[in-house]
Order: C-alpha cells, then sequence, then structure tokens
C-alpha cells in the first residue's frame, strides 16, 4: 500500500477522524449498553464515526470481522481499523500481575508470557496491546503498582525490553504491536492518590523515570501512551516539551503517540486547556498522533488550521503514522490481521499456556517468612484451606482483559488435584471487603477445622479488584477481621502457613510477628492454585525476590531501597535520637527490602573478589562471589550486584542495583557468579545534566537483598 497515496486521496475530514480512537461499543453495541450515550458526549454523528482510525476492546474475533466488516463497507477509502486492547499481563489465560512477575528476575520468562498473551489476543480481534507499563513506583498506596515492575530503574529497563520483544517478537503471526505507557512518570502520583500531581526535577525524571521508557522505544515498541498527569505543570498529553523534545527529537522515536482515555478534555479539567479547541491545538503542537476516546481533533483542526496555531504538515504527519502502523499490523493486505475462530479456541487456555502461566506463578511468589513449617510433609492426611481467597478464582488480578474467575484454578482445587478431594477441607471464616465485618460462627466455624486437621493453609489479602487503576488506599494493612481469623486459626493449629493475595506491598507487620510463614503469591493469575500446591508441598522452592519494598508503616511511603543517604542519616533503629532523618514513633527500616525472598534452603554467599581496585575509563572490572545450597532441595538464587558511588557532582543513592543473576544450585552445589562492571553502569545525571560516568571511589555490595553490605571499593580514574 503506498500510504502516501492513500494519504493524497484523504478528505480533510477522513484525516482528522483517522486520528481518534473510539470504544468499539460504538461500531457495535452489546446488550443494552447504550453506546449512543458517549456519542452525544462527544457531539458526533454516525456519518463522523464511519472514518474513525482505531478502536479499543473488540471483544472476539467474530465480533472484531463483523465490526471491520461493516466499517470497510463504509469507510470510502477502505482503510482498516486497528483492534486495540489492554492485554497486561494475559489475555485469556492470566498470569501473575505485572509486580508479581518481575519478582522471578527471569526477563525469558517474562518475555515468554507476553509473547504467549499475543498468541491469544491476535487470535482473537487484537492488533495492538495497551501494554507494558515501565511507569517506576516508590509508593504503595498507588493502586496501580500491580501494573509496574517495580522500584528500579535498571530492573525495570530490562523488563520493559522484555515485555516489547515478547509481544512483538518479529511482527509476524501470532504477534501483538506494543504500547509502552504511561509516559510519563505517572507512577510519581503525590500522595499515591490516582491521577493526582506529579513534580519532580528534570534530573530525577531523566535518571528514574525516563528510562524504561527509552528502553521500549529502543527496543523498537510500536507506540506510546501518554500519561493523564502533569509533568513540570503541564499534563503530558499536551506537554510538547515531553512528547516533541524529548521522545521525538532526542530519542528520535517516530511512531504512533496515542493519549490515555479521554486526556485530551482533562486538559481543560486540569486548567491547562481553556476549551477543547486548545486542547486539541496543545496535543497536535505536542505531536500526539491519537485521541482516545474524545472528538476534538475531527471539531477543531479545520479551524486551527486556518488560524495558523497547527500546519498541514503537522495533521497529515499524524496521519501517516497511523496509516504506517496499520501498514506494518498488515492490515491493508488483511483487515482481520490475525483473527481466526478455530485457532482462538484451539490456543485460548490451552494446556501450554495453562502451565506456562503456573510456571510464572512459581517463580513469581515471594516466600516472607517460614519458621520451618513450610515445605509441607506430602504425609499429610488433612490440610484447611481458610480464608477469603482459598476457594475462589478471584485471584487473578485487575487487569484480567478476556480473562475469567471460572476458568481459575482456586488454592482449595490445586491442593485437591494434588492430594486428592478427600483430603482438602474450605471455610471462609471471612469476606475479603476492606471493611468485612467478623461473622463469629465463621470464624467458629473455622477454627473447628482448623483444629482438626494436619495443617492449615490460610488465604488472606486484598480483593483483586482493590489494586489497579483508581484504587489508590490510605491504609496498607490487612482488615482486622482477617487477624481475627488467623488468631483463632493460630490457637488450635501451628502448622500454618498464610499464602497473602495483593496488588501492592502492605504493611503487614503483624501478620510478620503473628504467622509462622507467609507466602506472598500476589495475583498468581489463572493456574494460581496449580502453583501454590507445588510451592506448599516443595515440588517447586520458592525464589521470587521483592522488586518494590514493603513499609512497616503506611506513614514511611513513599519508600525505596536506592534512596539517597541525607545529610542526618538514621543510624540507630531502635531508640528516638533527635535531629536525624527519622520518626519519633517508629523507626526508617522497610518491613522487607527490595531484593528480598528466602528460600526452602540456605545459600551460603563466600566473600566477594573485585578483580581490580582501580579502573581506568574504558576498561572493566569483575566482581565475583561463590554461592552454596546448603539446603535439602534444588533451588535458585537471584545473586544481586549493587553499587554506591561514594560522592558525585549530585548526591547518590546508598546503592543501585547493578546486576543480578538467577542460578539453580543442587543440594550441596556451589557455583561462582560473576559480574561485570564497566563505565556505562557508573554513568548517571549529573548537576549538568549530561549522563556521564564521574572519576572518583565506588562501593561493592554483592548479597541475597538490597539489605546487604559493601564489601570492597574501587576507583573510577
Ligand atoms: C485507562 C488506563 C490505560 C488504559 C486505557 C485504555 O484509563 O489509564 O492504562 O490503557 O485507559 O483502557
Amino acid at each position: 500500500m503506498d500510504i502516501r497515496k492513500l494519504l493524497e486521496k484523504m478528505t480533510f475530514e477522513e484525516k482528522t477522524f483517522q486520528l481518534i480512537q473510539l470504544n468499539s461499543m460504538f461500531f457495535k453495541q452489546i446488550g443494552a449498553s447504550d453506546a449512543t450515550g458517549p456519542m452525544e458526549d462527544l457531539q458526533l454523528d454516525n456519518e463522523g464515526i464511519k472514518y474513525v482510525g482505531t478502536t479499543l476492546n473488540s471483544m472476539g474475533a467474530a465480533r472484531m470481522k463483523e465490526i471491520q466488516d461493516e466499517y470497510m463497507q463504509n469507510h470510502p477509502n477502505k482503510i482498516p481499523m486497528i483492534f486495540m486492547q489492554d492485554v497486561v499481563h494475559g489475555y485469556r489465560t492470566i498470569y501473575p500481575i505485572p509486580l508479581g512477575l518481575a519478582c522471578s528476575f527471569d526477563m525469558e520468562l517474562i518475555k515468554d508470557c507476553s509473547a504467549m498473551a499475543a498468541k491469544e489476543a491476535s487470535v482473537d480481534g487484537v492488533q495492538l496491546t495497551f501494554a507494558p507499563m515501565v511507569d517506576l513506583v516508590r509508593d504503595a498506596r498507588w493502586g496501580r503498582v500491580m501494573e509496574s515492575t517495580g522500584e528500579d530503574p535498571y530492573l525495570n529497563c530490562l523488563a520493559s525490553k522484555a515485555q516489547v520483544e515478547g509481544y512483538q517478537g518479529d511482527g509476524g503471526k501470532y504477534t501483538l504491536a506494543a504500547c509502552v505507557k504511561h509516559f510519563a512518570a505517572y507512577g510519581a502520583a503525590e500522595a499515591g492518590r490516582d491521577y493526582n500531581t506529579v513534580d519532580m526535577s528534570e534530573r530525577t525524571l531523566r535518571e528514574y523515570y525516563l528510562p524504561a521508557y527509552k528502553a521500549a522505544v529502543d527496543a523498537g515498541v510500536e507506540s506510546v501512551m501518554t500519561a493523564f498527569n502533569t509533568v513540570d505543570g503541564i499534563p503530558a498529553v499536551g506537554n510538547k516539551w515531553l512528547v516533541d523534545t524529548v521522545l521525538r527529537k532526542e530519542w528520535k522515536y517516530d511512531g504512533v503517540v496515542i493519549s490515555d482515555y479521554n486526556a485530551f478534555r482533562e486538559l481543560i479539567v486540569h486548567g491547562a486547556a481553556e476549551d477543547e479547541k486548545q486542547a486539541a491545538c496543545m496535543a497536535m503542537n505536542a505531536s500526539v498522533d491519537i485521541e482516545m476516546m474524545s472528538a476534538t481533533y475531527p471539531k477543531y483542526l479545520k479551524e486551527l488550521l486556518a488560524e495558523g496555531k497547527v500546519t498541514m504538515e503537522q495533521i497529515d504527519t499524524a496521519v501517516l503514522r497511523v496509516l504506517r502502523l496499520k501498514e506494518k499490523l498488515g492490515l491493508f493486505d488483511n483487515p482481520y490481521a490475525d483473527s481466526n475462530e478455530e485457532e482462538a479456541a484451539k490456543f485460548i487456555l490451552c494446556d501450554e499456556h495453562r502451565a506456562l502461566a503456573a510456571k510464572a506463578a512459581e517463580q513469581s511468589a515471594v516466600l516472607l517468612k517460614n519458621n520451618g513449617v513450610l515445605p509441607f510433609k506430602k504425609t499429610i492426611k488433612k490440610i484447611a484451606v481458610i480464608g477469603p481467597l482459598g476457594d475462589t478464582g478471584e485471584i487473578i488480578g485487575f487487569w484480567q482483559c478476556g480473562g475469567e474467575a471460572k476458568d481459575s484454578v482456586s488454592i482449595a482445587t490445586g491442593l485437591k488435584r494434588k492430594l486428592g478431594e478427600s483430603k482438602v477441607f474450605v471455610e471462609m471464616g471471612c469476606d475479603v471487603a476492606l471493611n468485612a465485618k467478623c461473622d463469629v460462627k465463621r470464624i467458629k466455624a473455622a477454627k473447628k477445622l482448623a483444629k482438626k486437621c494436619d495443617a492449615v493453609v490460610l488465604c488472606l489479602g486484598e480483593h483483586e479488584h482493590d489494586s489497579g487503576e483508581g484504587n489508590s488506599k490510605l491504609h496498607l494493612d490487612l482488615p482486622e477481621v482477617q487477624y481475627k481469623l488467623l488468631q483463632e486459626v493460630l490457637s488450635v493449629n501451628k502448622n500454618t502457613a498464610v499464602l497473602l493475595f495483593t496488588g501492592r506491598p502492605l504493611t503487614v507487620k503483624r501478620l510478620h510477628e503473628q504467622a509462622p510463614a507467609i507466602l506472598n503469591m500476589w495475583f498468581p493469575g489463572t493456574e494460581g492454585g496449580t502453583a501454590a500446591a507445588n510451592l506448599l508441598f516443595g515440588d517447586v522452592c520458592p525464589s521470587g525476590k521483592l522488586t518494590m519494598t514493603f513499609p512497616q508503616y503506611v506513614g514511611q511511603c513513599p519508600i525505596y531501597y536506592n534512596a539517597y543517604n541525607t545529610g542526618r542519616p538514621r543510624y540507630n533503629e531502635k531508640e528516638r535520637v533527635g535531629y536525624c532523618s527519622s520518626y519519633i514513633d517508629g523507626g526508617n527500616r522497610p518491613l522487607y527490602p527490595f531484593g528480598y525472598g528466602l528460600s526452602y534452603v540456605d545459600f551460603e554467599y563466600s566473600e566477594p573478589t573485585l578483580s581490580a581496585t582501580k579502573m581506568q575509563r574504558g576498561e572493566r572490572i569483575i566482581a565475583s562471589v561463590k554461592v552454596k545450597n546448603k539446603g535439602f532441595y534444588e533451588a535458585q538464587e537471584t545473586v544481586q550486584l549493587y553499587i554506591r558511588d561514594l560522592y558525585g557532582s549530585t548526591v547518590r543513592p546508598v546503592k543501585e542495583l547493578k546486576g543480578f543473576k538467577k542460578i539453580s544450585l543442587l543440594p550441596n552445589e556451589e557455583k561462582v557468579v560473576a559480574f561485570d562492571i564497566d563505565e556505562e553502569s557508573l554513568a548517571f545525571y549529573g548537576s549538568d545534566l549530561k549522563r556521564k560516568a564521574e572519576s572518583g571511589k565506588f562501593a561493592v555490595f554483592i548479597g541475597a537483598s538490597s539489605d546487604c553490605q559493601p564489601f570492597a571499593e574501587f576507583e573510577l580514574l
């Protein structure tokens, strides 16, 4: 398809509608849902939507084909629509939420999961996914931390690249175009309150928040979604410096940029635009191509052009980006792309995909505490599954896409499959709602069951819809009724392990003090029960490591490992010490630090070594350590390398993750783990906002979590 020739054939009106995206309901209603409601709101008529360029949420291959067929019949130039959807952690076979999957520290696994999701979605009518979400996060009050891969820029960059490569593959069959979001720094919403103000220095933005989007761009991501929030006082969707200067000119990105949902019109609510016309003007001058779920471009670009506030070149450039993406997706040759009902039926929820989802859930789980009750002995005759999340499929997380609870393997089902129906008994004990009341009878029934069983799996946490978009929280502990259930169960059975289900770090200090064992399952997805059964009985050893700090108190938020030292760091965690950076009513230390996660075995680390103590420019030095499995199970350990720049033209974090290696060790096996340290790994944005390594001294850390001590120093000359 010669898209430039096609562009010449398009009317001005066609071009402006090519730049908007409407929900698929506008084209084909489902049930009584009234799509025309937003039509009036958008001041659109049926004539206009004939030319709409893209749509979201196709809901299946058959419906996608029907919509595309009708649409193409009416389109004067037969330009097909792109069907987009939030395939964030699975399409129908759902794997763990990204904040959980990142804890696997396994980039190949992350890539495989994205590729699996792309295969299911592409045959079911989707050509582009609004993923990966790579917003760096530091505040567990924000509900969307579940969608991110955590607080570290180095890890986020690797996970961003892995997801883009997984979704997009070689661009051929069964792949999706990816859309990295939310550009930029949405994860820094003040007070963890969704859609709230983001305000930070350009240095902080460039050092911590931008790298993961850049990693996606460098990996060839086909589209970028702008964030709802302000960046330096201007909402991202209308922020010319952010989108046109940084993304397009500095990073040389010439792909499609799409707004978030109705973000154009929110420019008015923010107070950045007087009206829809000015909103359209800001977005076009920021070089945003597609307007999601609003229609200011069709309404006002003609006037803006006449007034000289936008140019025809800008409009044509935006349309060409959209047409070029459609060409790349093969839609001009085949408007159905990979949609194929038979293949959808074959691939969706197939055994291979379920097996991958189970493996991902196993690798994502983080063992937070274990006094020895885990793994359970296989000689157990009776096991109680107690708690509001023990016998439900609602453990797949917020962005469920096409995933359904009915297709999930609950914890109880997973255990029944492993042990046999007759050995597993279930009592909920209480509801999972934030304000769940204590029902004495239900607690009593749970206590009675716990008393007569050999072991108890106590499934606690938050509901999957209490994290994710629009679900920020003021309190991060478990509801009181869940602690009541815990105490009653423990009063009659100490052989109890808690499975924690959560979309975010929780301030579960009391749970840590009382529970014999805690295995954080996050929201594990469709095969959560399968994974939990394998983990609880030691067929798989937990190996997950946290990629986001768990605070002790919500008052510590935002809290993250790679913080600055300050001029008065708190050295004494036990006593109240005046005039230092601390709280008078609690400590600074987290409940669980970044990189933390236990195993069923102990790993013995040797004294690490450095190959040199001086590094010339352009050279590298090697840090290495021996790690031995001292236990009785094959187990995996993620060995982590941190570096501290002891002084610089700007202050530097107390440590930064600069490498990790996940190794498998048989009982008594020992391996050498070595890390290259080069100049690039020491570079940062200094006081001149230039990214480079500054000469000086560096401390080196190697350990099983960020809570490790330095073992040596070297000097960059
Ligand atoms: C939502 C989210 C964004 C998502 C979009 C389309 O508001 O912010 O992540 O991709 O709308 O569903």
